[in-house]
């Protein structure tokens, strides 16, 4: 049921677009924009609408940090490992945060609620070590600081 639901996200976002010129990043965009990541098992029906070879779409999501092949969680923690940030204790932010959720970047907790990403500068350096919760940017952070943003933002989803 959820996979052919997915199909036919798929499929409307190739028939809207697939007349464009360059038709393969806005149908990428839209699958991502509908579903919230391009489904890997879907990307044989976006190659073969548009006459490439999977490993030619493939390579587009990989390079575009915009697109992903899982599902992200409802919230997304970004933590920041540029240098300013990995100066003032941004690598122990960040063990504090995979501990916090059991998870390592690029993967969404067993819940499926809350997706860890890197990030390179949140343009928030003068308040290193920072991290992004949603839209929300923290700075000044310590491990304890950063352990009750997640409880709260656990607490927040029962
Ligand atoms: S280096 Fe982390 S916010 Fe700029």
């Amino acid at each position: 049921m959820i996979a052919s639901t997915k199909h036919q996200a798929v499929l409307t976002a190739i028939n809207d677009n697939k007349e464009l010129e360059g038709a393969l990043l806005p149908i990428l965009h839209q699958i991502q924009h509908d579903l919230g990541h391009i489904p890997s098992e879907h990307v044989a029906d976006i190659a073969e609408a548009l006459n490439l070879s999977r490993a030619e779409v493939h390579g587009v999501v990989s390079f575009y940090h915009t697109f992903t092949t899982k599902p992200h969680g409802q919230h997304v923690i970004e933590v920041c490992r540029a240098e300013s940030c990995q100066a003032k204790g941004g690598r122990e932010i960040e063990a504090a945060v995979k501990e916090a959720l059991g998870v390592d970047y690029e993967q969404t907790t067993d819940d499926g609620q809350i997706t860890l990403e890197p990030v390179y500068c949140l343009g928030n350096c003068a308040c290193s070590p920072s991290i992004k919760i949603d839209s929300q940017i923290y700075g000044r952070l310590t491990t304890q600081s950063v352990e009750d943003l997640i409880q709260s933002l656990r607490s927040e989803q029962h």
